[in-house]
C-alpha cells in the first residue's frame, strides 16, 4: 500500500531510504528508535524481503524491535554481535559539530550503548533538528527511581555551574503516568534552552549517582542526512570538530506508511 505522506513524513523517509542503500548483505547494523527510525526499519525491512538483504539488526527499543520482526529483519542482542558496522538513528537536535539530543523517545541509553558499540553512527533528521547550539530541546536524563529527590537536588546543584540558560527541569509524563524507560528507569527533561558547553555538562550530570545516561551524544555521530521538506536530501559529514556538506540530491515521493 501507498499513501501521500506530509512534506515531514516524506523527508523522514527520504533520509531512511537514503540511509538503507548504505547497508550492505553481511552487515551487523544497529536500529535507532523513534519515527524517523522508523522509516528506516520498513525501507530495510522491503530489502530484505525484495533483495534477500542479508544483516543483523540490534534494536534500541522494544519497539523497534517489535516493529523490525514485523518486517522480517533479523534481530540479535548486543551481546550475541558483539560490535556493530552501522548504526542508524534519529535525533531531536545536531549542531555543526554534529553533536546530538536524543532520548525524545526515551530510548537514549541504549541509543547510546548501541552507537558506541558501532564503527559509525549516521543521524537521520529533517530539517526541524537543525540548531546552530543545542538546547532549544529539552535534555532528557535517565536516571533511577531510587533516591531521585537526592538525584534532583545534587542535578540542580550542577546545573548552576553550568554554561546554560535555562534550569528548570520535569520528570516525564506520558498519559497521566510517570514514564518508564524500558530499563525501568525515569526521565528528568532538563529545559536549558541553551547549552554553552555540552562536553562539559554531559560529563557534569554524569557524575551524579543516580543518573544513568543523559541524551547528549558528543563526538560519536560521524554523518547526518538531513531532509529538507522541498526534497532536498544532504548528507554533511563531521571533520575535525565541524562538519562539511558533502552532497545534495532528491529523493522522495509516495512511499509505504511507517509506524511509530
Ligand atoms: C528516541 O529516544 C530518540 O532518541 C529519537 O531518536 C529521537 O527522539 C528522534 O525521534 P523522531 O525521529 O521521532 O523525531
Amino acid at each position: 500500500m501507498t499513501i501521500a505522506l506530509s512534506p515531514i513524513d516524506a523527508a523522514k523517509h527520504a533520509v531512511a531510504e537514503r540511509a538503507s542503500t548504505l547497508v550492505v548483505s553481511g552487515m551487523k547494523v544497529g536500529l535507532g528508535t523513534g519515527s524517523t527510525a522508523a522509516f528506516l526499519v520498513k525501507c530495510l525491512g522491503e530489502r530484505v524481503r525484495a533483495e534477500g538483504l542479508d544483516i543483523v539488526c540490534v534494536p534500541t527499543s522494544v519497539a523497534t524491535a517489535e516493529l523490525a520482526r514485523e518486517e522480517d529483519i533479523r534481530l540479535a542482542t548486543l551481546d550475541e554481535v558483539g560490535w556493530l558496522d552501522l548504526t542508524v538513528d534519529g535525533a531531536d537536535e545536531f549542531d555543526p559539530a554534529l553533536n546530538l539530543i536524543k532520548g525524545g523517545g526515551g530510548a537514549l541509553l541504549r541509543e547510546k550503548i548501541v552507537a558506541t558499540a558501532s564503527n559509525r553512527m549516521i543521524a537521520i533528521v529533517d530539517a526541524s533538528k537543525q540548531v546552530k547550539t543545542l538546547g532549544a530541546y529539552p535534555l532528557p536524563v535517565e536516571v533511577l527511581s531510587f533516591g531521585m529527590d537526592a538525584t534532583k537536588a545534587l542535578l540542580e546543584k550542577v546545573l548552576k555551574t553550568q554554561d546554560v540558560d535555562g534550569r528548570r527541569f520535569e520528570l516525564r509524563c506520558r498519559n497521566g503516568k510517570i514514564f518508564t524507560t524500558d530499563e525501568g528507569n525515569h526521565i528528568l527533561d532538563l529545559h536549558l534552552d541553551r547549552i554553552g558547553n555540552a562536553r562539559d555538562l554531559a560529563l557534569a550530570i554524569n557524575q551524579i549517582p543516580g543518573v544513568v545516561e543523559n541524551g547528549l551524544f558528543i563526538g560519536m555521530c560521524d554523518t547526518i542526512i538531513l531532509g529538507k521538506i522541498d526534497g532536498a536530501v544532504e548528507t554533511i559529514l563531521a571533520s575535525k570538530g565541524n562538519s562539511e556538506i558533502h552532497r545534495t540530491e532528491r529523493m522522495g515521493g509516495d512511499c509505504p506508511a511507517a509506524a511509530k
